[in-house]
């Protein structure tokens, strides 16, 4: 019995202790073994050794829960030790990344245009007819509003469906000479594989004197930016339409991926379309009251730019929040 207790006080986990006990008072154990041999005697023998064994059962009852209470709360204290987490710790696995790849981009694209001076603006993500629409000579019934399928919230709020109006609010607040780029949310009734209802664009906004700013400039710049941003690119500007400005062309780059041999990116043409620019037409400059000025101004979209730089081929991997995206980069 002595070894009983003396096992019980040494055990060192609850597992030991519960096989001591298995030992003493399990179907075959010691103390077990003892109550049944009782069968045999009679009398006065029998009441002794019954009582004897009942009080070393209680004292090896008593020992073991006291003991089971000390390792339950030693084991408690210990998986506590175990799960806690210091937040402040640096952790090894942590992965590097590049952030998100439109706001790299987007980073990267800004990074270009302040260096060359132009100073960034921004706007309200909700418009009215007057900023997003009229001022940019697109006046009411006027078809290339279909162009831009837009979310009314009435007859007087939209939400914006390009940067354009950032153009109109800066040159209602400032004076010229002006050279600005605002990038962006922005908003259309699209959805599918190339195209999401938010979206980014950049857009950039030059207006000096009369004569100061003319299409060559506007060529230069954006053919230096493109090869900035892709590298060794040809770049082709083809005439275009858009209402704000005039002439207008579209800008294409060589494509990156077949570099012109042919691929499904640039649907065999060997060109990629990567943004909008023009000279801005004279009811643009009427609506915000300017008068013998000139201007350009560009457009383009931020996703785009993204997956052709970065070789991302579904846009909706942009908004599906899979940390897989960024880890790549
Ligand atoms: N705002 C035009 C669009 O969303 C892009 C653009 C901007 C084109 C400026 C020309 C000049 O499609």
């Amino acid at each position: 019995m002595e070894n009983l207790l003396q096992e019980l006080q040494g055990a060192q986990t609850l597992e030991a202790l519960e096989s001591i006990r298995i030992k003493a008072l399990g179907k075959k154990g010691i103390i077990t073994e003892q109550f049944v041999q009782l069968k045999t005697l009679t009398g006065e023998e029998k009441k002794h050794l019954a009582q004897n064994l009942n009080i070393m059962r209680e004292k090896f009852e008593s020992t073991y829960n006291h003991k089971k209470q000390s390792l339950e709360g030693k084991r408690l204290a210990q998986e506590l030790q175990n799960e806690k987490i210091d937040v402040s710790l640096f952790s090894l696995n942590a992965k590097r990344s590049i952030g998100h790849p439109i706001h790299y981009i987007k980073d990267k694209i800004i990074q270009y245009f302040v260096s060359m001076g132009y100073e960034l603006c921004e706007g309200p993500l909700i418009e009215d007819d007057f900023h997003n629409f009229q001022a940019l000579n697109l006046p009411e019934y006027h078809p290339a509003r279909d162009m831009q399928d837009t979310f009314y919230f009435n007859d007087l709020k939209l939400l914006r469906t390009h940067t354009s109006p950032v153009q109109i609010r800066t040159m209602l607040s400032q004076k010229p000479p002006i050279k600005m780029i605002c990038p962006g949310e922005t908003f259309r009734r699209d959805y599918d594989v190339t195209h999401s209802p938010m979206f980014h664009q950049i857009e950039g906004l030059v207006v000096d004197e009369e004569g100061k700013v003319s299409f060559s400039h506007l060529k230069y710049i954006l053919e230096d930016f493109l090869n900035y941003m892709f590298g060794d690119v040809k770049v082709r500007f083809r005439s275009s339409f858009f209402p704000f400005t005039e002439p207008s062309a579209e800008v294409d780059i060589s494509c990156v991926f077949c570099h012109q041999k042919g691929c499904r990116v640039c649907s065999h043409t060997g060109w990629l379309e990567v943004l909008g620019c023009g000279i801005v037409d004279d009811n643009v400059f009427k609506a915000v009251g300017y008068e013998n000025v000139s201007g350009y101004a560009f457009g383009l979209g931020i996703e785009r730019i993204t997956m052709l730089s970065l070789g991302i081929n579904d846009l909706r991997s942009f908004f599906e929040t899979d940390l897989r995206l960024l880890e790549q980069f």
